[in-house]
């Protein structure tokens, strides 16, 4: 079999991992119509491209929290990546870097916050957080992070509960006896058993997340560290412009990979209403769906600074561990860059909100 989109490296995954953890990584909430939207959406968008433009010399590059990035992809969290291959998280970093672009290590990761910044120096990491009752762990974590040399803490904001993800449920999800939550070594918080009658994430998650977090935390955080805050999870104008109040350094348009609330809409269908919203104020990525560079062209031209990518690097991952999360994201890096050039873009500050419409536009013809 060749490699030669993403899908491909889905496709192999599917047929090669342990089914306790392919029903994890591939899930979503309940019915999975949001799971399903979140591909679909992107489907019902059109790019209107401009012709007889001199493209030859392109730059697909973004700045990003006043950091330069090669191309505006980088991956999300996802939790207990050595499920998916022996290196985990730090052959996932490895390959970020390379590609020149920013990796988001999960607190939920089988790789500590201290072994992934060893093994990949020079990647711009930022941190993904959520809040333990126990506040003195997630302050911990967050010291733990900044010293590693971590460049932003992601908080994710649509957690508050766990989504129930039906297959998780059937199959009693708990972490494979050889592995650990790795920034938890010597705390009982290290595993994620088997439960009686749930998914094991979620009784972990419901016994030690805290589901109080409210606004004034963002305080709380904003003064336990320097590093700049990125709220991910939201998903209506309302929220956006309650977080750029507060004055975060960006929001992260997601669905939690469709994994928390079913319905929602897409990331991408949320997304033009928050950029309007929120306008300069703080910067917007997005996650959610994103499996050609086409979409990360559609997800720019709608307000986003950058995309973010969560399965597609796990199942570049599972394929063959840095390697396939290169190839994944060269793939994703290729084709956003082929169709900078199919559209006569030059660079990222050419791509306008009037070149991607709704496929309705046409649908009346
Ligand atoms: C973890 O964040 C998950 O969605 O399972």
């Amino acid at each position: 079999m060749s490699f030669i989109c993403v899908n491909d490296y889905e496709v192999y995954s599917k047929n090669v991992l342990p089914k306790n953890a392919l029903d994890y990584y591939k899930s979503g909430a309940c019915s999975q119509l949001t799971l399903r939207l979140n591909i679909d959406a992107f489907q019902r968008l059109r790019i209107r491209p401009r012709i007889m433009i001199d493209i030859s010399n392109r730059d697909c590059s973004a700045t990003v929290l006043g950091y330069k990035i090669k191309y505006p992809i980088g991956v999300s969290p996802t939790a207990m990546q050595k499920m998916a291959h022996p290196e985990g998280e730090c052959a996932n970093a490895r390959a970020v870097g390379a590609f020149g672009s920013i990796f988001t290590l999960s607190t939920l990761s089988t790789s500590s916050i201290e072994e992934v910044a060893k093994a990949a120096p020079n990647t711009n990491k930022w941190f993904q957080l959520y809040i333990y009752k126990d506040r003195d762990v997630t302050r911990e974590m967050v010291l733990r992070a900044e010293k590693a040399g971590f460049k932003a803490l992601v908080l994710t904001v649509d957690a508050s509960v766990f989504g129930t993800r039906y297959a998780d449920v059937r199959n009693k999800f708990h972490l494979p006896a050889h592995l650990r939550l790795a920034n938890f070594e010597g705390l009982k918080s290290n595993k994620i058993n088997h439960a009686e009658q749930n998914s094991g994430l979620t009784e972990y998650v419901n016994k030690l997340f805290d589901s109080s977090l409210s606004w004034k935390d963002i305080k709380w955080l904003k003064d336990i560290t320097k590093l700049p805050l990125v709220l991910k999870g939201i998903l209506t104008p309302e929220d956006a412009i309650i977080a750029a109040d507060l004055g975060v350094a960006a929001i992260l348009v997601s669905n939690h990979g469709a994994r928390q609330l079913d319905t929602v809409p897409a990331s991408i269908e949320a997304l033009p209403e928050i950029a309007t919203a929120v306008g300069n104020r703080c910067e917007i990525y997005l996650d959610g769906g994103i499996r050609y560079g086409t979409d990360v062209f559609k997800a720019l031209a709608l307000g986003a600074k950058m995309v973010f990518v969560g399965r597609p690097a796990v199942w570049g991952l599972t394929h063959s561990g840095e390697e396939g999360v290169t190839n994944v994201l060269n793939i994703l890096g290729r084709e956003f860059d082929e169709t900078l050039a199919l559209t006569g873009c030059k660079s990222v500050s050419d791509i306008k909100k009037s070149m991607v419409v709704h496929e309705s536009t046409y649908s009346k013809l």
